[in-house]
């Protein structure tokens, strides 16, 4: 089957940080080369080998993976504009950098989240901000020109002083895009139930903070071309953009989502299951209703207004009337776009002007 972008999972940490809820695994080393066999194997079944756009390495944490296995498989994935892998700061070393340059990787996100060490503590992070700077350091030696910065805010205990710390500290590296994320905080996660009274009693406090974000990036130069997504000389996520654009991927590993046609599907998220290649695969078929409204949601996050054509089933003309009118949108011939006001509050107008 051909698509135009691949999400491959790669799902081992180290250990797990008490705030994060992916699909991962602890340690395993001893698995890392199965893991591989059996992605390699699932990609052969779905992919016939031709050329995509773009290649996203996700986890857990890429360059966790034995590094002998990593470039087994960056070696047997189709070519691709963009290839991209995830990375924590503590595990690049001048060698990976070099190995991950040689393999064809182009772009590297960097999960920084904060450069506070009490709030590294607070979300059990193991990377110090010495380990980011360095980890840019190796990476740009070893000739990458396009790298991203993963920053979260919202951290239980940080103050609007330590945000504007961190985003200096974030600029002064000069990454060429940088993802600010609210901290999600899952109900029921041990993470939730240390912190849940100090995030609630910091809620409030959220969206000054996502203004704060916006404010600072933004005057540094950085397009807001996302809700939580800042890039600098055009360099988007061209990965992430395929699925704000709403076009079907591809993923492959344990727990990995794909969207083809009418049809969006995820494998098992448990290893064993994965390992013998049994996928398990939960499979929701998506009318055209659905992704006409996803397609509306996403659509509404970017900075470029969305083609209304097949879209308009998907619209609630009277809520759509009132966000024009308090202005939170714009309708402009046959496009709608949220005003600068209208991002800020995002999910809420969109929920307005759905159907
Ligand atoms: C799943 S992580 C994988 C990357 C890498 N292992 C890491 O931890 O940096 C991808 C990004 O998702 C974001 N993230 C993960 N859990 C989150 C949460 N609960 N709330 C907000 N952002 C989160 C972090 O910014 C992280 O860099
Ligand atoms: S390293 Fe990343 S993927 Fe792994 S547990 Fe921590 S946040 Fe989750």
């Amino acid at each position: 089957m051909s698509v135009r972008h691949l999400y491959v999972h790669l799902p081992f940490c180290a250990h797990r940080c008490g705030y994060c809820d992916f699909v991962t695994a602890t340690g395993r080393g001893d698995l890392h080369g199965a893991y591989v066999d059996a992605l390699l194997r699932e990609l052969g079944e779905e992919h016939d080998g031709t050329p995509v756009e773009t290649i996203f390495l996700g986890g857990g944490t890429p360059t966790y993976t034995a590094l002998p296995e990593l470039l087994r498989l960056l070696r047997a994935l189709p070519p691709a504009s963009e290839l991209t892998v995830e990375a924590n700061p503590e595990t690049v070393t001048p060698e990976l950098a070099r190995e991950l340059r040689g393999a064809g990787v182009n772009r590297v996100s960097l999960g920084a989240q904060t450069f506070q060490p009490h709030l590294l503590e607070v979300l059990e992070r193991r990377a110090t901000p010495l380990d980011v700077e360095c980890a840019f350091g190796h990476l740009r030696d070893a000739g990458f020109d396009n790298l991203s910065l993963d920053l979260i805010y919202g951290i239980p205990g940080q103050t609007p002083e330590q945000l504007a710390a961190d985003l200096a500290h974030a600029i002064v590296l000069e990454p060429e895009h940088i993802s600010a994320y609210e901290l999600e905080a899952k109900p029921g996660t041990r993470f939730t139930v240390a912190h849940g009274a100090e995030l609630e009693r910091q809620a409030e406090q959220m969206e000054d903070y996502f203004e704060r974000v916006v404010e600072t990036l933004t005057v540094a130069g950085y397009r807001w071309y996302e809700t939580a997504n800042f890039c600098r000389d055009g360099k988007f996520a061209e990965h992430n953009l395929g699925y704000w654009l709403g076009r079907d991927y591809l993923g492959i590993g344990m727990g990995a989502v794909s969207t083809l046609g009418n049809e969006r599907r995820r494998n098992t998220p448990k290893l064993a299951r994965y390992l013998q290649g049994r996928y398990d695969r939960e499979v929701e078929l998506l009318d055209d209703e659905t992704r006409a409204r996803e397609r509306v949601m996403l659509g509404l996050r970017l900075d470029e207004p969305l083609p209304l054509r097949g879209l308009r089933t998907a619209l609630d003309p009277a809520g759509l009337a009132r966000a024009e009118e308090l202005g939170l949108a714009v309708e402009e011939g046959e496009t709608l776009a949220l005003t600068r006001q209208g991002r800020f509050l995002g999910g809420a107008v969109t929920a307005e002007i759905l159907a």
